[in-house]
């Protein structure tokens, strides 16, 4: 086990490079089950939910090797269709392999997905959705077992956009016979980008980015090299951590279309905020204000990712601010760690209510997921004294060599063996 500790107070100065992104990556690497020829995936970001998912391509029996940062799948002797609970346990985009892997096999035996403990967390949709290509699915003793004779495209509603169903089903469609229009699909950013590298290897898929998808299902798909977009999160993270220690930074990355929802909740709390080329650079070097409400949404909206983020910045803003979760049940576990930081936070249901204090207080607290972690370190980057974060496994998982990055800026956080 490891944990962070931060000296907190410094201001940040300085460029950071963004990698790309951990949620396209998870699914292309899901969609290299489909194709028997080689696939280059170019800069892979260095954290444990691509390692995992690693680990299940090669328990498939697909060949998975690192060049530098770049990532090639064989999966022409891929002979497996079980994954096994200790594995999916590890990572919860292990359910984006049913649409591959039942494609592929005809066959898909998988222990329900693990991932961050965020909320209930159903997959009824991911499974409604195959059903409706023809798979046959019981579930029995936590596994998901799926059959078909063949894949036969249709038409699929989702009662909600979930990106995973969304992505699912594109990946069970893409080789099925016949034509699949998926309605009230997700409209994020790393759906477009699935659809890029579908095309890429021979696909046929168009409208992603819009409430509709249709996916002509083709009989074969080929190899390719693949640079995936960059990850619209670890930027915003990283924007929010400049804000909340003052200072100036600059992010490296070509995404700030896809982040406008944060850079608007930005602006409005008083960062100054440019756009230059491949680059969002962000000042801050007064006390912000608070932004009042947020309420997070699917994609255009504002991202339940960085929900915790900005939540912890909305506590050391002037006045009253309210963020309300409105996609996972249980996304504030955070907020009582932050208050152990002095935050004056109360959560009643889904809406967390924030008045500003002057500045956190370092303390020991806990990471309970990815994007709560995140936030905890950024509050003790902006503490007065010395912080703790303990678990940071959960950190692992989404933001690769973050305390790299952050010591670059000027931040005091190093890494330490417990
Ligand atoms: C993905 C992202 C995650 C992000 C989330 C929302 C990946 C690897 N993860 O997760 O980082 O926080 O989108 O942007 O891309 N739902 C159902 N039934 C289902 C599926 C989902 O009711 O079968 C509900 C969920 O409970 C949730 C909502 O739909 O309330 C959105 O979930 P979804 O978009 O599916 O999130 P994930 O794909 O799990």
């Amino acid at each position: 086990m490891e944990k962070y500790v931060i000296n907190g107070g410094n201001k940040l100065y300085g460029s950071v490079d963004i990698q790309t992104a951990k949620n396209s990556v998870l699914p292309i690497l899901a969609a290299t089950v489909l194709t028997d020829e080689k696939i280059r995936i170019l800069n892979v970001p260095e954290i444990s939910d691509v390692n995992n998912m690693v680990k299940i391509l090669i328990r498939l029996g697909c060949k998975a090797v690192f060049s530098g940062r770049d990532l090639i799948i064989d999966s022409s002797s891929a002979d497996c269709f079980e994954i096994p609970s200790e594995l999916a346990h590890e990572l919860r985009s292990s359910v984006f392999l049913l649409g591959s892997v039942v494609s592929r096999f005809r066959m898909a035996k998988i222990a329900y997905p693990g991932g961050c403990d965020i909320g209930l967390r159903p997959v009824d949709l991911h499974l409604a959705g195959l059903k409706r290509l023809g798979v046959q699915i019981t579930e029995k003793n936590g596994y998901i077992l799926c059959k078909c004779d063949k894949l036969t495209g249709n038409e699929i509603m989702l009662d909600c956009p979930s990106v995973g169903a969304t992505e699912n089903i594109m990946l069970a469609a893409v080789r099925a016979e016949g034509c699949t229009t998926i309605k009230n699909a997700a409209r994020e950013p790393e759906i477009e980008d699935l659809q890029r590298f579908l095309n890429a290897i021979g696909a046929k898929v168009s409208g992603a980015g819009s409430g509709t998808i249709k996916i002509e299902g083709v009989k074969k798909l080929g190899g390719c090299e693949y640079l995936p977009i960059h990850d619209r999160i670890e930027a915003g993270t990283f924007l929010v951590a400049g804000a909340m220690c003052g200072g100036e930074v600059e992010i490296n990355c070509s995404c700030a279309e896809n982040l406008s929802s944060l850079l608007h909740k930005l602006r409005e709390n008083g960062c100054n905020i440019y756009i230059k080329n491949d680059k969002i650079v962000l000042g801050s070097n007064r006390r912000l204000t608070s932004v009042k409400s947020i309420e997070t949404q699917p994609y255009p909206g504002f991202p339940t990712d960085l929900q915790a983020q900005i939540t912890a910045l909305c506590c050391i803003c002037s006045g009253q601010s309210i963020i309300t979760e409105n996609l996972f049940e249980t996304r504030f576990k955070y907020a009582s760690e932050l208050r152990k930081m002095g935050a004056d936070i109360t959560v009643i249901n889904r809406s967390a209510f924030v008045r500003g204090i002057d500045r956190f207080k370092g303390a020991t607290v806990v990471a309970h997921d990815l994007r709560g972690g995140a936030a905890l370190v950024l509050a003790g980057l902006a503490a007065e004294g010395r912080s703790e974060i303990l678990y940071i496994s959960h950190i692992d998982r989404g933001y690769g060599a973050f305390e790299y990055k952050l010591r670059k800026l000027g931040a005091d956080i190093v890494r330490v063996a417990v």
